[in-house]
């Protein structure tokens, strides 16, 4: 007994020693902000708070913008890309400015710097974390040797308008899943250390509700009820600032009328007071002084009270603080105290980094730009990301020996299957299918067919038909270009662009296998081609090795593993479109659907069939979200809960057995669901609360368990009270998110 309380009390003393350590570290910090801002000048204060750009192909350094850092008036300067550059303009800044404040140099560091990982959606679709944090890391090894020490990623808009640009930046439709992610890409950007050299502040974006654009159109008006905001598009901050992520930048659009740079209630009561958020708060590209388009601002002095008064610690690109801070501080308009506070939070981020130790690049450190093991984890990330969706005949994985004719507008565009956000990726680095098919000696020919994605020429139709009928198996691999996803790059119809569609369309009636991958932003419609084609797989964007992870999935040496981290829809006028959705009074079902081509003629009026679908597309997606084929098959069964009864002191263990039913060693990622039947608000049809892979051999078993806890079915109601209600649940375990393995419980 005696050494069991000894070995008690050590465990305290020691923990009560680290937090006093903790507690010193935090009071230096706090001393060494004080002391410094006691040094400063108003002018300086006024500096922190600009973060400043350059362009990035700039071929001389500004002598102003030398002059600007030298006054202290610059805070953080953003694209400067010539390494002498920023190691000049922070030498300025540490030597010759009055209190020789470092500067801190940002970027897009979105998937990758130089070896590109596939574009965030694509990472989402692996629903791996261990090989977002890889990515992650690999991007801030590489983009800290040019003295980059702040990213702006990861973005984190929960997404479900296909037609969004952004999409593809955004981990997709769902919040369990991208707070998972969240935490792992800071984790990546930020290191074990935020003062190790190597370590990228991270930046949580955009906040918030860009996703939620009205029609999927970039920088539209977004309306988002209390429940919604707090149930589905805060969650993936809250774990990005659990994690430690230093910084967050908010959006272009307005939530309910107030933009959310201004927005007090956002930047102050939920960020600092409920989310507990203790970096800075940067605006978006010029977002600030937007706000008198929007409508909230008369001016430009008026858009910088109201977002240092709503809580934005600091201005990207425009200068409304620069100019309009003094004045209105004469003016009472702002206090010295507001100024004061949003300098201190600027201060600690720096002081964390270590930039007052380690000013400079990490020179000394041999980091080796796309090394062969960056470019491995790149790999690996592509196949994880890739989704196949239709695989007929088990057509794939191709024969070796088959004689393949590769088609298509992106099969060997090294620039194009980077994706969004690749300012920095060098493209003599991709490695396309085409190169990876001739690395292989495969046994292949390759047209394009069409030049690029948007082509509608069809003067090559001729000559790619005739090499498709003396193939065995014709691979077409097209999509959208890079610049078709991203900021400011919606689209109202989401097909295949370009006459794409039509050669497929033609290749299929030469009665050969035809297979398609799809390298793209977002999830293409597929209504035109699905019922023409053998295979089709997704890889969206997917970077520096995406030509060798498709040769490997095609040809068996590995499996696709990713899984839809969105609803895939079969039309654009189904979106916004996602599984989580509520039920409404009259859910739709296959027995009330009513097809438009079946309504009599002349029909008089009724509100036929009675559910909510559409006439023309029903009410089903295409493919489901979690959705993915593998090579293999499983079998799930014998799903139990240990207990149908849960409370607040015990947990449910639901357990399952699953099966490899098919020929070869394949992983599954099995989803877990749940659904609170009736609540003080509506709940989801379904909420994804966990996932687990598991990798079986041919005809091998294993027991999967998950445990569920009170936790799981926490939720805010419309008053914005956390909790959970009595009452039953419905859950489910299964491949995706129309799994039918369902059973019971209830909470007392
Ligand atoms: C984008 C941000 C980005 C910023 C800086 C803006 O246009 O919305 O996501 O970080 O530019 O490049």
């Amino acid at each position: 007994m005696r050494t069991i309380y000894a070995f008690l009390l050590g465990i305290i003393m020691v923990f009560a020693i680290g937090c006093e350590k903790e507690k010193k570290v935090s009071n230096q910090l706090e001393t060494n902000i004080e002391e410094l801002l006691s040094k400063m000048t108003l002018e300086e204060k006024i500096g922190q708070l600009n973060l400043r750009g350059t362009s990035s192909r700039a071929k001389t350094l500004s002598e102003e913008l030398k002059q600007k850092v030298r006054e202290g008036k610059v805070g953080a300067l953003l694209n400067v890309m010539n390494k002498e550059y920023v190691d000049e303009l922070q030498r300025i800044a540490v030597e010759e400015s009055p209190n020789k404040i470092p500067l801190i140099f940002s970027r897009d560091v979105i998937h990758g710097f130089k070896t590109i990982f596939p574009i965030p959606l694509g990472m989402a679709a692996s629903w791996d974390e261990e090989v977002v944090k890889n990515s992650s890391r690999v991007a801030a090894i590489e983009a800290s040797s040019y003295g980059i020490r702040w990213t702006f990623a990861p973005m984190l808009d929960i997404a479900k308008d296909a037609r969004w640009g952004r999409i593809a930046e955004s981990p997709g439709e769902d919040p369990y899943l991208a707070s998972q992610l969240a935490r792992a890409y800071v984790e990546g950007f930020q290191g074990d250390s935020l003062s190790d050299p190597t370590s990228l502040i991270a930046c949580a974006k955009h906040f918030i509700g860009y996703g939620a654009a009205i029609g999927g159109r970039d920088y539209n008006t977004a309306i988002i009820s209390k429940e919604q905001l707090h149930n589905t598009y805060l969650p993936p901050f809250e774990s990005a600032f659990k994690a430690g992520a230093q910084t967050v930048m908010t959006s272009f659009n307005e939530v309910n009328g107030i933009p959310a740079s201004g927005d007090k209630e956002l930047l102050t009561n939920i960020l600092r007071k409920q989310l507990k958020f203790d970096g800075f708060v940067v605006s978006d590209w010029n977002s600030v002084t937007e706000m008198i388009a929007h409508g909230y601002a008369e001016d430009e002095k008026q858009a910088a009270e109201k977002a240092i008064n709503a809580g934005l610690n600091m201005e990207m690109t425009s200068k409304s603080y620069e100019d309009n801070a003094k004045e209105l501080l004469k003016e009472n308009k702002l206090s010295m105290n507001q100024i004061d506070n949003m300098v201190r939070d600027i201060l600690r981020v720096k002081f964390r980094m270590g930039l007052f130790k380690t000013p400079y690049r990490n020179k000394n450190k041999d980091v080796e730009i796309y090394s062969s093991k960056h470019l491995e984890l790149a790999k690996e990330a592509a196949i994880k990301s890739s989704v196949l969706l239709k695989n007929k005949n088990n057509v794939l994985p191709l024969n070796k020996k088959a004689k393949v004719l590769i088609v298509g507008p992106l099969a060997n565009k090294p620039r194009e299957q980077l994706g969004t956000w690749t300012f920095d990726g060098d493209k003599k680095y991709t490695i396309t299918p085409v190169a990876s098919f001739e690395k292989n000696n495969a046994n292949f020919e390759f047209i394009e067919g069409l030049t690029y994605s948007r082509d509608t020429n069809k003067k090559y139709f001729k000559e790619v038909l005739s090499k498709a009928s003396k193939a065995d198996i014709v691979l077409f691999i097209g999509g959208e270009e890079a610049i078709l996803s991203g900021e400011a790059h919606s689209r109202a119809n989401i097909n295949l662009p370009g006459a794409q569609e039509k050669l497929i369309g033609e290749l299929a009636k030469i009665k050969k296998p035809v297979g398609v991958t799809i390298m793209a932003g977002r999830p293409i419609t597929l209504q035109n081609i699905k019922n023409k084609v053998d295979a089709i797989l997704m890889t969206w964007h997917p970077g520096t090795m995406g030509g060798d992870a498709i040769y490997d999935i095609l040809f068996g040496v590995k499996e696709p593993k990713g899984r839809l981290p969105v609803t895939w829809p079969k039309v654009a006028g189904q979106l916004p479109l996602y599984y989580n959705h509520k039920n409404t009074g009259r859910p739709a079902s296959p027995k009330e659907y009513v097809h438009i081509d079946s309504i009599p003629i002349g029909a008089w009026q009724s509100s036929l069939g009675n559910t909510s679908h559409y006439l023309d597309a029903g009410y089903e997606p295409e493919y489901p979200f979690g959705f993915g084929l593998g090579y293999t098959s499983f079998e799930y069964s014998n799903f139990k809960l240990s207990t149908t009864s849960l409370t607040e002191d015990n947990t449910i263990i639901a357990s399952i057995d699953i099966t490899n039913i098919g020929e070869r060693t394949g992983e599954e990622l099995v989803q877990l669901y749940i659904q609170d039947v009736a609540g003080n608000i509506t709940r989801p049809v379904k909420e994804l609360i966990g996932y687990k892979r598991i990798s079986l051999k041919s005809k091998e078993k294993q027991k999967v368990t998950f445990e569920i806890t009170v936790d799981d079915l926490k939720y805010y109601n419309n008053q914005l009270k956390y909790g959970v209600e009595k009452g039953k649940f419905n859950i489910w375990i299964g491949a995706n998110s129309a799994s039918k393995v369902k059973e019971e419980f209830v909470y007392e």
